[in-house]
């Protein structure tokens, strides 16, 4: 399936992206920056683009963070989602919804 082929590149190549940044953001502040710019490869800001990706900017942060476990745990089932989020601490989750909670267009 083409669209399950290109989700898997973009994995690939925001694996390749995780693991150049990771030694460049030592500090926390740019450390959930830099998590949260993987996201937002595939979640654009502007939602209704041409890409099938629901906009996760600007939602209630209890919320995202439920989904987020959800799919960590795969309680929710994903394509993409609960291998992305296995791949992050509880506390980096929670990092990840409050900075999304409070982004408007990122
Ligand atoms: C490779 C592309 C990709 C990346 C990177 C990505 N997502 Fe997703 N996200 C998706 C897709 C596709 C879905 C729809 C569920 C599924 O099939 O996995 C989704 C769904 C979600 C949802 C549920 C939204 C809803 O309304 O149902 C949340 C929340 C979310 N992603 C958060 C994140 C966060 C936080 C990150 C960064 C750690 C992230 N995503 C990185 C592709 C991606």
């Amino acid at each position: 399936m083409e669209t399950q082929w290109n989700v898997r590149s973009a994995v690939a190549v925001i694996g390749l992206a995780f693991a150049c940044q990771m030694p460049v953001h030592a500090q926390d502040g740019s450390t959930v920056r830099g998590m949260a710019a993987t996201c937002a490869n595939c979640h654009s800001a502007e939602s209704g683009d041409s890409r099938s990706i629901p906009a996760i900017n600007s939602r209630d942060r209890g919320a995202l963070l439920q989904q987020l476990k959800d799919f960590k745990s795969g309680a929710r089932p994903a394509t993409v989602m609960h291998q992305l989020a296995r791949g992050f601490t509880d506390a980096q989750l929670e990092q990840l919804a409050t900075w999304f909670a409070n982004a408007e267009k990122r």
